[in-house]
């Protein structure tokens, strides 16, 4: 079965986004592939976090990775930091990965503008330690979304390079984006994306979110001025009525092609109130099953620890291959 490896920062409650664009890929792919999921904790402070909510927020992320389907039995689910492989091979790949390959990435410059008083060296070398996470486990794909897109094709530029020195240490792996809901845009502001860490918590929808906040946010969605209020799926032109149809067709699993007739002659309120309704119906079963993990501390505990063991295992040998490959001298 080819490999997989993805995961999540627990900076925050996940959002609609997280889950349309990278877990709900992630569950489909359990059947069919080895599978890896982690909540990264250690990318998370590349932006200060209160260690409370880390620690809640962590706990939640892993809940919420089982309430949406994941199975700790057919896939390992675990916390980055428990596997010190991670930060191990993130400091090597830092020596394999050129200043200005870093200062390209986009993530990099969106967040040193928002958290201008912390631009931080974890920050600027995040992706490193994202490249680590994926070549520890030789993985072949890594379902995200679209925002992950440069990040990966720099694990792939590492990965090459250091094979081109050392020999087949590392597999390449390949993004994994999904057609529909690769990039979930913000409520407030339909020109950039949804994001957990938002400041104003009308941007997003978080997956624990009440029935009611979902629907006043949806209905307070930023539509546009066309005075005609015309729905058609256009991202440029259409951005917020787009991303409300990207919204309701990930929600129902129905195609924009055939959502579109359906709603070309109705009104943005009445997109609004089918897209709440439909959000609210596909989280009402998630935050059921997510109360239940969450209440169960020892299960959460079992889960972790053979998670963390299981990716352990796998982590070991790659890293040991690479200080051998490096020239490291074995630990007697
Ligand atoms: P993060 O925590 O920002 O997001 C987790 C996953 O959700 C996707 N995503 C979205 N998809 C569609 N629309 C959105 N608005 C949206 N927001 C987020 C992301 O693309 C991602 O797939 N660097 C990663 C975490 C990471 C990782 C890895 C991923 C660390 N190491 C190794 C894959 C493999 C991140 O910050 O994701």
């Amino acid at each position: 079965k080819p490999i997989v490896l993805s995961g999540c920062q627990p900076s925050g409650q996940l959002s609609i986004g997280n889950y349309i664009g990278a877990l709900r890929q992630w569950v489909k792919m359990q059947t069919t592939h080895d599978c890896r999921f982690m909540l990264v904790d250690l990318h998370s402070i590349t932006v200060r976090q209160d260690p409370a909510q880390l620690r809640s927020a962590t706990l939640d992320g892993l809940a919420l990775y089982m309430a949406c389907g994941l199975d700790p039995e057919q896939s390992t689910l675990f916390v980055q930091s428990h596997v010190p492989e991670h930060a191990q091979l993130a400091w090597i790949l830092n020596c394999y990965t050129q200043m200005g390959e870093l200062n390209r990435m986009t993530q990099f410059k969106d967040k040193s503008d928002r958290h201008a008083n912390n631009i931080n060296a974890g920050l600027f070398t995040y992706p490193a330690l994202m490249a680590a996470d994926i070549l520890l486990y030789q993985a072949n794909e890594v379902p995200v979304g679209n925002d992950q897109k440069q990040h990966l094709e720099l694990a792939r530029d590492v990965a090459t390079r250091f094979n081109n020195i050392y020999g087949d240490v590392f597999t390449i792996p390949e993004p994994h984006i999904p057609e529909v809901g690769a990039r979930v845009m913000s409520l407030q502001d339909p020109t950039k994306k949804m994001s957990k860490s938002d400041d104003n918590p009308n941007n997003f929808i978080g997956l624990l979110e009440e029935p009611k906040k979902i629907e006043k946010k949806l209905k307070r969605a930023v539509t546009d001025s066309d005075e005609q209020a015309r729905i058609y799926f256009d991202p440029t032109e259409k951005a917020g009525v787009s991303n409300l149809l990207s919204i309701l067709s990930a929600a129902t699993g129905r195609s924009i092609a055939e959502l579109v007739p359906e709603y070309q002659d109705k009104m943005y309120g009445h997109l609004k109130k089918d897209t709440a309704d439909a959000v609210v119906a596909m989280l009402e079963p998630i935050q059921e099953r997510y109360r239940n993990y969450r209440e169960n501390m020892d299960f959460l505990n079992e889960v972790m620890a053979k998670g963390a063991a299981k990716a352990s295992a796998i982590a070991a040998p790659t890293l040991a291959k690479v200080y051998d490959a490096i020239g490291f001298v074995p630990r007697p």
